[in-house]
């Protein structure tokens, strides 16, 4: 894999391993890349601007209100330029603030807006490294899809020993091109991706739904952008930012999401059913807002919605067909049974009476069912490493 043709901004934080920068972006130009560089204030300190803008041969970014290079909104400009976005020498400072989402200045900012991937390369003092601020910081930004390229250990510029050095340049690039390059590996699949709960209208005011956030469906969806995928992400109601890059489609009710997967089913190679889908709507949907009667209690008459996923499985030809089993009892017989009704390839069981599994949770705690019988289990993780697993599964199988 090459980095040939990549576009790649360099984005550089104040750290004595700034020099390595440096040579940093001769290689990458040598690999074949288009470099750009954007410098913190700090980073100047160590190295100017003019160095890194004639290795690079490109102009480099420090403040946001010099002199504009291009006649745009330079740092959205640049953000969306980017195939790859790396930071090296990462500081813990620049860490901090891209964990906690703050943009005041050139580099933070185009970091926030930036829909291409990110990799960190952390730079700075054993302590500063090893502090558990530094490290969940880390934690943070890598469960949200974010690389990071761990410091090597060795002699650091203030005297003492451990880890915390920026790895070497070649180092760097090698890991560029193996880990972010050949990481496209779902490049050229189509993926069909449902998330959160469906809405059944009761009157213009009122609906029957769940408590699906969406949460692992969209994580599901960002986990295959990032690997390269065409992702349509089909999704009732929620709260979560639309992941960059996706093909999305906003529905309501059952019936709606029903529609919306099969228009876009012909063309998909994966489909992942993540979404809660209401089994049952009111029969009858009032027209206006249902007034409370002085003694009487209401009964709301509810008939099936569309299967989709066994609608799915009947009509399916070369498509990889993923449900999910949301259980609260009997996890593994009535997963293995929605697996075999619905004519699935893979289905990912879980108990969400567990804490730290389930709707609206961050982590998960799943079980891959496959026809054959073989069922795989996975500890508590962050529903991105889910993801990730299960994408990795997918593509395992459909080699078979
Ligand atoms: N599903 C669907 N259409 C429905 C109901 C469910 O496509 N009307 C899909 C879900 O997206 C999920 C899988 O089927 O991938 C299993 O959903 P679940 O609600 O756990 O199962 P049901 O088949 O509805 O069975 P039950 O509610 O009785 O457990």
């Amino acid at each position: 894999m090459s980095l040939t043709g990549k576009k790649i901004v360099l984005g550089v934080s104040g750290g004595i391993a700034v020099y390595k920068a440096v040579d940093l972006v001769s290689r990458l130009r040598k690999k074949g890349a288009e470099v750009k560089v954007v410098m913190t204030e700090a980073a100047t300190k160590f190295v100017t601007p003019l160095t890194f803008r004639e290795l690079s041969a490109n102009p480099v970014v420090v403040s946001m209100w010099g002199e504009v290079h291009e006649f745009n909104v330079e740092h959205i400009a640049l953000a969306c330029w980017a195939d790859l976005f790396v930071v090296a020498p990462a500081t813990a400072n620049i860490i901090a603030k891209m964990a906690t989402g703050i943009a005041d200045d050139m580099l933070s900012t185009t970091l926030l807006a930036t829909p291409a991937q990110i990799v960190i390369c952390p730079a700075m003092n054993t302590n500063m490294y090893e502090h558990p601020i530094t490290k969940a910081n880390l934690q943070k930004l890598l469960d949200l899809g974010y690389k990071v390229l761990p410091a090597a250990e060795g002699h650091l510029a203030c005297g003492t020993s451990g880890a915390g050095r920026l790895p070497e340049p070649q180092a760097i690039v090698e890991y560029l091109e193996q880990t972010i390059v050949a990481a496209q590996d779902l490049a050229g699949l189509n993926i069909l991706v449902t998330a959160a709960g469906t809405r059944e209208a009761i009157d213009p005011v009122r609906y029957i739904s769940n408590h699906s956030s969406g949460k692992m469906g969209y994580a599901i969806a960002q986990a295959a952008i990032a690997r390269g995928a065409q992702v349509t992400l089909i999704s009732g109601p929620s709260n979560l930012p639309v992941p960059a890059k996706v093909n999305f489609i906003a529905v309501d009710s059952a019936r709606e999401m029903h529609a919306a997967v099969l228009d876009y089913f012909t063309q998909a190679d994966i489909v992942i059913k993540a979404a809660a889908v209401a089994d049952y709507r009111p029969k009858e949907v009032s027209s206006q807002k249902i007034k409370k009667q002085a003694d009487a209690n209401l009964t709301i008459v509810l008939e099936k919605n569309p299967d989709i996923l066994a609608d799915l499985g009947q009509k399916k030809t070369k498509q990889f067909l993923v449900g999910f089993a949301a259980e609260t009892n009997d996890l593994i017989s009535n997963a293995q049974e929605k697996l075999r009704k619905k004519n699935l390839d893979m289905i990912v069981a879980n108990d969400v009476t567990l804490s730290g599994a389930g709707f609206n949770a961050d982590t998960n705690i799943v079980k891959l069912l496959y026809p054959d019988g073989e069922i795989c289990s996975l500890e508590q993780m962050s529903k991105t490493k889910v993801a990730n697993i299960l994408l990795d599964c997918i593509l395992a199988k459909r080699k078979i």
